[in-house]
């Protein structure tokens, strides 16, 4: 067998050596390459050449330009596998996709796959910072940038077009939105342009973040004003520069007036002002403006009723709709808040008719686990994709007004926020099912994500059905999972908004001007957003669906508290009380959680081993976590409100010690800031002035049994803590605290669960923690929990 090009351009050559290397990998078979016309083939090649080479063949008529067709035909008495694309990239995708088919058996003789992207633009964004760190990114540093600069070795770089371009991804913007305006010097765009280069191979452009006040900053200018001739200027002489060392150069990315962001505002100019100056520049080259909607005031008075800053992206930008120029896109978030476990979708995407839009996600977990918890994001896109604007009064879901159906537009796009860094690309094996499920949702936003999920695990986990069907179980459960033991019913994640956005910190939203407010108080919870009553949010969606939300009796559960402030008492529709959901939503949760470590465990033996470890380490991890969640929201819920849990669950931890009451050697009980961080909002810790090791002791009172003991602990950055867990003198077990978690304070972004397994207890036994500090690592410690044995271990 062999696999031939009909031309010999660059992308076509990457695909006959992507189709070798796969069918390597698949078998163990070596095709040749080249080869002749007298041996069953794979030929790949664009329509033009394949229809000169195979004049009988029945090939499309027109194929778009990304798109391909792949058929088995005959040629010269012999079988091939004809790969045809509309333009060289489409070659190279359709060699993924029968890579794909045949990786999954879906392949047969018969098929015939016909296909092409549903938008145009299809990129990620990197958060990357010039000194290599990366914003919002939880997989190590850079593969792009390092000590100022770009990185000397781009082979990881060119590694990541090629998983790009394996699922149809075809632009990389490489830079932190916050972007740096250095980067734009001759000097670096230098170095840009290797970036570039090392795309290219994999049909992937690049693109830039640029900081809109950079004819200033970098260029000597007096002024940023977007409409002054000499910063039209500066901005047109330095896309030429880009251009001549990258031909192919993508566009930039736009942040402007948002979070500190220099912007047209400060000129009195409008976003599109600014959007137009940059892409005039851009226009003659071909290049692209991706102006960021997330332009909001995060001063805003949090006293004030009518203050919302959800409103913010369409108050701003829908006014402007028919202003921006042709090769502009209006780049918006899914949701009008900043990616939370649930949001509504943004009323933007249907309040700009005139003006072409890409959707921007996220694959890096910022406010969704931060990767260390399995969240598989595409049933949450799906929905979103899927929603439904009814706007004038027609069908009009979000995946056609974004692919430019619905509203007839040239360009329209999906943007991933995709964080990737030198720790096995997203850090954890699993959330790597996000990246490649936002590729195929851009490429053809109709997939299902549970067939994307079983795509993925096939060809990256293990075709064994077992292993598919659990792997698939698994993704999908997650993302609901990590809703209810965070922020249900549209509460937003209800973590540290100001800082980590990791562990929970439900208050941390109210009282600053960041307008993520939930507004719990003693007597209800959410935020009124109705226009009768509220901040008028509601009212920015066209009329069928903001009658939808206007009402609490209409609105749906999962999104009532974003839209109204409702009693604790407010029956849902499910029938339970809005108070008694948040109490079982956050234990079923954690059960859920718990639930994925224990169907990770029936894949021991059937998979990688060094991969089921490194997941099931995870896991467990998250199960922990996930009680740390549980037990913040509701004992806190339930302190606000002094509306008992109908189940006697919240504030009843049966087989809990707390450490408070321990017996301290060395330790000193502290307050936990939030309270409800911590069980009882108290923990211990030892200063390691006064202590080199610290301990606790309890003396066991229950029935004799067999017991797990749960330890929960801080494992705080700046050192390697010691634990030990003794039993009447004997040591059991020890362990160190060397995760790398959030805060340099003991919380919830660092409360961590170790299990003992299995100890036999008698009363009168006495069980013993010591903790030995480490740097900045207190060994600090909140309580110890006796569980019968026959409970996960969760260790
Ligand atoms: C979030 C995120 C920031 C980021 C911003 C953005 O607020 O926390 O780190 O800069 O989004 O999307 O611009």
């Amino acid at each position: 067998m062999s696999v031939r090009a009909l031309g010999s351009e660059p992308l076509e050559e990457t695909a006959v050596k992507e189709l070798v290397r796969g069918i390597n990998n698949l078998w163990g078979l070596s095709p040749t390459i080249g080869g002749s016309s007298a041996e069953s083939a794979i030929v790949v090649g664009t329509v033009e050449k394949a229809r000169a080479a195979y004049p009988a063949v029945k090939l499309p008529i027109t194929l778009a330009p990304d798109a391909f067709w792949i058929a088995e035909t005959n040629a010269s008495g012999k079988r091939i596998v004809l790969v045809a694309g509309g333009s060289e990239r489409g070659v190279l995708y359709g060699a993924y996709a029968l890579l794909r088919e045949l990786a999954t058996a879906g392949w047969t003789a018969k098929t015939t796959i016909s296909e092409g992207p549903a938008m145009p633009v299809r990129w990620v964004d990197e958060w990357d910072n010039p000194d290599g760190s990366i914003e919002r990114g939880y997989a190590g540093h850079s593969i792009i940038f390092e000590g100022g600069t770009v990185r000397d070795d781009l082979a990881p770089v060119a590694e990541y077009a090629r998983l790009l371009a394996s699922v149809g991804i075809n632009g990389v913007n490489v830079n932190n939105v916050n972007a740096a305006p250095q980067l734009l010097d001759a000097e670096h765009i230098k170095g840009l342009a290797r970036i570039a280069d090392a795309l290219r191979p994999w049909g992937v452009r690049m693109a830039l973040s640029v900081d809109v006040a950079s004819p200033q900053k970098i260029g000597g200018l007096a002024t940023y004003d977007p409409l002054d001739p000499a910063v039209k200027a500066w901005w047109t002489a330095k896309v030429e520069e880009i251009y001549a060392l990258i031909p192919d150069f993508a566009g930039f990315t736009v942040k402007a007036d948002s979070e500190g962001q220099a912007g047209p505002a400060s000129y009195g100019r409008t976003p599109a002002d600014a959007a137009n100056t940059l892409a005039e520049a851009l226009a003659p080259h071909g290049g692209v403006v991706l102006y960021r909607a997330f332009v909001y005031n995060h001063h805003l008075d949090w006293r004030d009723p009518k203050a919302d800053r959800a409103r913010a992206a369409y108050d701003i930008f829908h006014p402007l709709d028919g202003g921006f120029a042709a090769n502009v896109l209006i780049q918006i978030k899914e949701g009008p808040i900043d990616f939370q476990a649930r949001e509504p979708v943004s009323p933007l995407f249907a309040g700009l008719e005139r003006t072409s839009l890409a959707m921007e996600l996220q694959v890096t977990q910022e406010y969704t686990g931060q990767q260390r918890h399995l969240v598989y994001l595409a049933p949450m896109w799906k929905q979103i994709l899927d929603f439904d604007f009814r706007a004038g009064g027609r069908s009009s879901p979000v995946k056609e007004i974004i692919a430019g159906k619905t509203f007839h537009r040239p360009l329209g796009g999906m943007v991933a926020v995709a964080g990737v860094g030198r720790d096995r690309w997203l850090g954890s094996p699993l959330a790597l099912a996000n990246l490649y499920a936002f590729g195929r949702l851009a490429w053809n936003p109709n997939l299902k994500p549970e067939e994307i999920a079983a795509e993925w695990a096939r060809q990256t986990i293990g075709n064994d059905p077992q292993v598919v069907s659990t792997v698939v179980k698994m993704l999908m459960q997650s993302w609901l999972a990590y809703e209810h033991y965070t922020g249900p019913l549209g509460m937003q994640t209800l973590t540290d908004i100001t800082g980590s956005h990791y562990g929970p910190n439900i208050e941390s939203s109210e009282n600053n001007g960041w307008g993520q407010w939930h507004r719990a108080d003693h007597s209800g919870v959410g935020m009124d957003r109705s226009s009768a009553t509220g901040t008028g949010f509601a009212g920015q969606y066209p009329p069928a669906v903001a009658k939808l939300y206007e009402s609490a009796a209409t609105t749906p559960d999962e999104l009532l508290l974003f839209f109204h402030h409702v009693p604790y008492t407010y029956k849902l529709h499910s029938g339970k009380t809005v108070i008694q959901y948040i109490y079982d939503s956050h234990y079923e949760g954690a059960a859920q959680a718990a639930e994925l470590v224990r169907e990770w465990a029936t894949l021991e033996g059937k998979i990688d081993q060094p991969l089921y470890e490194q997941m099931r380490d995870r896991l467990v991890y998250e199960a922990g976590h996930a009680i740390v969640w549980r037990d913040a929201i509701v004992q806190y819920f339930l302190k606000l409100s002094g509306i008992p849990d109908e189940k006697g669950r919240a504030g009843h931890s049966p087989g809990r010690l707390e450490a408070e009451d321990a017996r301290l050697d060395g330790y000193k009980v502290i307050d936990v800031t939030p309270w409800e961080d911590a069980s009882g909002g108290k923990a211990v810790s030892c200063d390691q002035s006064l202590a080199r090791s610290c301990s606790a002791e309890w003396t066991y009172t229950g029935p004799p049994g067999r017991c797990n003991i749960a330890v929960q602990y801080f494992d705080l950055q700046g050192g390697v803590a010691r634990f030990s867990f003794q039993v009447n003198g004997r040591a059991i077990v020890s362990w160190i605290a060397d995760a790398s978690l959030p805060s340099r304070r003991p919380n919830g972004d660092n409360s961590t669960r170790y299990t003992v397994p299995a100890i036999d207890l008698v009363s009168g036994d006495l069980l013993r923690i010591e903790g030995t500090p480490d740097g900045l690592d207190p060994a600090a410690l909140d309580y110890i929990e006796l569980m019968p044995a026959e409970a996960p271990v969760l260790p």
